[in-house]
């Protein structure tokens, strides 16, 4: 380690010592072709791969629009020059120049792989240690963890590199798109208060007021409304949200909404709005064109058909209700059950009980009871569970299947929405491994008419579905003002689904306080908590508040599936780890004790 770290020093000095002359770069290295022959010309960047062959040096010299390479040969250039082309290394930091020539044997592989450049003469910037890993192929294949210690080098690949690319030309459309449809981009605060929108807050100390916090906002909703209020009309902001919740592939402790709210507007609008900046800018960003209007699925039918409120309906496999068939079956996991559903396969007949059985363990590992399952081969259901059914409920489950060809069939027993959840899940985990869809394919959905409100049962109290501010439908307002048949009623609440991923969601806003103190009453806060928490929105909207609504996209799942990625991390340049820390910046991190005595904090060790 010592010796090598030494090598450097001596390389980093003897560079100081001999390469003062300057160069400034002529071009990229992702821009020179054919017709640039003959044409001399200083690239920098970072030398990709470094091969000698017999004395010829070869480099693939790298910046963030291509590649090209370059070659130092001894029969033209005199040793002190071959001695620093030698000396180089991979990621070490070089200018170069020399001139343009035809490459006789292109490499198809490169945009610059017509040419390349015969160098003259080479500056070298600065060395580099061997790098912890490399991304020749386009991306690095080393452990999350390690890529994200070392992010400024992870970010060098091709393939993260075009992630930030994609990332920056959404975020230039969704801007131009926007603007041009009249809406203006308002900042709103970082310091905020806390606004119960899901998950926790994160909580900043407030030194001046010992004691008091302030929460960093999980969206800008209260103040995106307060805008209409002010009469701003048409409010954008591309916003930072923080959200204290477990990191997974889709979802980051800090993430970035393109967040829109507009004053007398419809949903309808709203969609239309939606469904054109979404075809701008995936025609901008990514070259592709998507098909408009976007279909359109209510809550119920999503959830019917799919199990769940974000269906990916790049393919089929729709789940089918059997429950008014089993009522009186003389399988009693059927005939006891409030809800029997099943998904039919086709093409998996020949699926082994061990195969059967990882379905049955995933489902008991959500919850279910169990998974059973019947084969329908030669026109009759066979195995599994086959022989407690009966001839009549064979028939009625081989004609409501749909099956044209031989396959299996799953079944989940029990409550409506464990046997959606089960075989939801169950659905996806099928598709995803027998490929049953285009990974090219761009799928979008608008899910409508989600209910206002579910029943939380452990904490035996009604929640929001979306959020506290949504307008239900306008047949429901009497039942709502009368805090009536809550079950049932619907909000004018919509999310955009896009392959399977929920991108965005949004709602028609109340704005009346009468109606909003109402819902926060249902949701069971008291008149002083409401106040406390809400007091600057109830009171606003007896100032003249306009009818509103608006919408949030979540940036980072765009751009995800924009890229082909699995997970939002490989779109943001600097992420959090699953376990919510930076590696990279070892954050978070004490603080010294002055810090928190100034903060009139004390922490409390664990014992
Ligand atoms: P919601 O909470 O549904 O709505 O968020 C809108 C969209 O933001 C994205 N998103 C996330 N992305 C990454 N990491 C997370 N932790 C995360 N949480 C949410 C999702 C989601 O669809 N104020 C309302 C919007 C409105 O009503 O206008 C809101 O924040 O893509
Ligand atoms: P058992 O009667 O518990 O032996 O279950 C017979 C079959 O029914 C097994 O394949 C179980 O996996 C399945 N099973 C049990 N409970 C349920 C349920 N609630 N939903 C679907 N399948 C179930």
């Amino acid at each position: 380690m010592i010796k090598g770290a030494n090598i450097l020093k001596l390389r980093s000095v003897e560079i100081n010592r001999t390469e003062n002359k300057k160069m400034k770069r002529t071009n990229n290295c992702g821009e020179l072709r054919k017709t640039d022959e003959g044409k001399n010309v200083i690239l920098s960047g970072w030398i990709h791969k470094y091969r000698n062959l017999g004395g010829l040096v070869f480099f693939d010299l790298r910046d963030r629009n291509g590649i090209t390479q370059v070659i130092f040969d001894p029969n033209n250039l005199d040793e002190n020059i071959m001695e620093k082309a030698n000396r180089c290394r991979n990621e070490f930091v070089v200018s170069v120049s020399g001139t343009v020539r035809v490459k006789p044997d292109p490499n198809k592989n490169l945009a610059t792989g017509e040419i390349e450049i015969a160098a003259d003469n080479i500056l070298i910037e600065n060395a580099s240690k061997t790098p912890p890993f490399n991304f020749l192929d386009g991306k690095s294949d080393a452990k999350e963890d390690l890529r994200l210690q070392y992010r400024y080098i992870d970010l060098r690949s091709a393939k993260m590199t075009e992630n930030l690319l994609v990332r920056h030309k959404v975020m230039l459309a969704v801007r131009n798109y926007l603007s041009g449809k009249g809406f203006i981009e308002i900042e709103t605060p970082t310091f905020s208060k806390s606004t119960p929108e899901g998950a926790r807050d994160y909580l900043v100390p407030c030194r001046i007021f010992p004691g008091t916090f302030f929460a960093l906002p999980q969206s800008p909703q209260v103040y995106k409304q307060l805008l209409m209020v002010a009469g701003q009309d048409k409010y954008f902001q591309i916003a930072r949200c923080y959200r204290d919740e477990d990191a997974r592939g889709d979802r980051q402790p800090e993430f970035t909404q393109v967040d829109i709210e507009q004053s007398f507007v419809t949903q309808d609008e709203i969609f239309e709005m939606t469904e054109g900046m979404f075809e701008d800018l995936f025609k901008k960003a990514v070259g592709i064109e998507l098909k408009t209007p976007f279909e359109r699925l209510t809550y119920k039918e999503a959830m019917d058909d799919y199990g769940v409120d974000k269906p990916d309906l790049r393919y089929g496999l729709k789940l089918k209700d059997i429950t008014s068939v089993t009522r009186n079956s003389g399988f009693q996991v059927f005939s006891g059950a409030e809800c029997v559903k099943f998904l039919a396969v086709e093409g998996l007949e020949n699926y082994s009980r061990k195969q059967i059985a990882v379905y049955e363990d995933y489902a008991k590992h959500l919850g279910a009871k169990g998974l059973a399952f019947v084969k329908y081969t030669c026109g009759k259901l066979d195995g599994g569970i086959s022989k407690f059914l009966s001839a009549g409920e064979a028939e009625a489950i081989i004609k409501i299947s749909g099956l044209e060809n031989d396959g299996l069939i799953f079944f989940g027993a029990g409550k409506e929405e464990m046997a959606n959840k089960v075989l939801g899940a169950v659905r996806i985990k099928i598709a995803h491994e027998l490929k049953l869809y285009d990974p090219d394919e761009f799928r979008f959905c608008w899910i409508t008419d989600f209910p206002l409100f579910a029943y939380n049962e452990e904490d035996e109290r009604w929640e929001a579905m979306h959020h506290m501010f949504t307008m239900p439908k306008p047949e429901f307002l009497e039942d709502l003002k009368r805090g009536e048949n809550l079950k049932n009623i619907l909000g004018q609440l919509y999310d955009l689904v896009l392959n399977g991923v929920e991108l965005s969601s949004g709602s028609i806003r109340i704005h009346d306080s009468a109606v909003q103190e109402k819902v926060f009453s249902i949701l069971g806060m008291p008149k002083e908590e409401y106040e406390s928490k809400f007091g600057a929105m109830l009171n606003s909207f007896k100032f003249g508040a306009p009818p509103h609504g608006g919408i949030a996209h979540g940036l980072d799942r765009m751009i995800m599936l924009m890229c082909h990625e699995e997970t939002i991390r490989d779109v943001i340049a600097f992420p959090k780890t699953k376990s919510q820390s930076c590696l990279m910046m070892d954050a978070p991190s004490d603080v010294s004790p002055e810090q928190l005595k100034e903060l009139s904090i004390s922490i409390e060790k664990e014992k």
